[in-house]
């Protein structure tokens, strides 16, 4: 049955959240996630748009917060090195399955993975020229989102970018998402949570409307293809 998708699903909980959820899904899915987030959340655009011109001016610090299986964090140090540029990349995340299975699969990225809260790095007095995440969003209660909004805020310091990026909730993403991923259900997607914990994002996820309202002033939200928001703060563009 087709869900109701005219308000969040702020109730309905992704398997992968559950701390006993079984430890192989829970691996096959960060492995996944590289697919998932190389078709639906356009790192290249974000590589070429608001990191690639940044790094031409020098050396970047790139953090990504709720960074999973670390994929993005790998992607971005691929293109970097290829285009001859430099930059320190933090891979963070507060859940240690997380990071632990991606720090195990590096792959000479050289990326730093730490297991903590961005609350920690603002403790710690770290700061970042540029701020991202993915599918992050859409998983946090109201005060949680607050919470994450202030704290990435402070990380960028002065001068720095903010980007989060995540899926907008529509009939059309959760139909095309439902049916793209049926037919790999049994082989590629196949002991992973990512079918059924991407129907849910969608079912948790804000539209573009809804992030606007919910956002502190100096925040702009956009939107993109496929079905994408992205709630930004920071320079217009590089
Ligand atoms: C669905 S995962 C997203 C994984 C990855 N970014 C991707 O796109 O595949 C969301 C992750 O965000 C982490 N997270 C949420 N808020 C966080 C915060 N404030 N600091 C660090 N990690 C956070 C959670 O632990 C969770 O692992």
């Amino acid at each position: 049955m087709s869900p109701d998708l005219s308000v969040r699903a702020v109730a309905a909980h992704e398997l992968m959240d559950d701390p006993h959820a079984d430890q192989r899904m829970l691996e096959r899915t960060y492995r996944r996630f590289a697919l998932i987030n190389s078709v639906v959340s356009r790192p290249g655009l974000l590589y070429r748009r608001d990191i690639r011109p940044r790094a031409r001016r020098g050396r970047v610090r790139i953090l990504d917060v709720g960074s999973g299986g670390g994929d993005l964090c790998r992607m971005l140090a691929a293109r970097l090195r290829r285009d001859g540029l430099s930059a320190d990349i933090t891979a963070l995340d507060a859940d240690d399955r997380a990071t632990r299975w991606a720090s195990a699969h590096d792959a000479g990225a050289a990326v730093r993975y730490l297991c903590a809260h961005t609350a920690d790095l603002v403790r710690a007095g770290e700061t970042f020229d540029i701020v991202l995440s993915n599918h992050v969003l859409h998983h946090l209660g109201s005060d949680e989102l607050q919470q994450l909004l202030s704290e990435t805020r402070v990380l960028a310091g002065d001068g720095g970018l903010v980007v989060h990026g995540d899926i907008a909730r529509s009939r059309f993403a959760y139909v095309l998402f439902a049916a793209l991923t049926l037919p790999l259900a049994k082989n590629l997607l196949a002991g992973s949570f990512i079918r059924d914990d991407g129907l849910t994002s969608i079912r948790r996820s804000y539209t573009a409307p809804e992030l606007a309202a919910v956002a502190p002033s100096g925040w702009q939200v956009r939107t993109g293809i496929p079905s994408r928001i992205e709630l930004r703060w920071g320079p217009a563009d590089a």
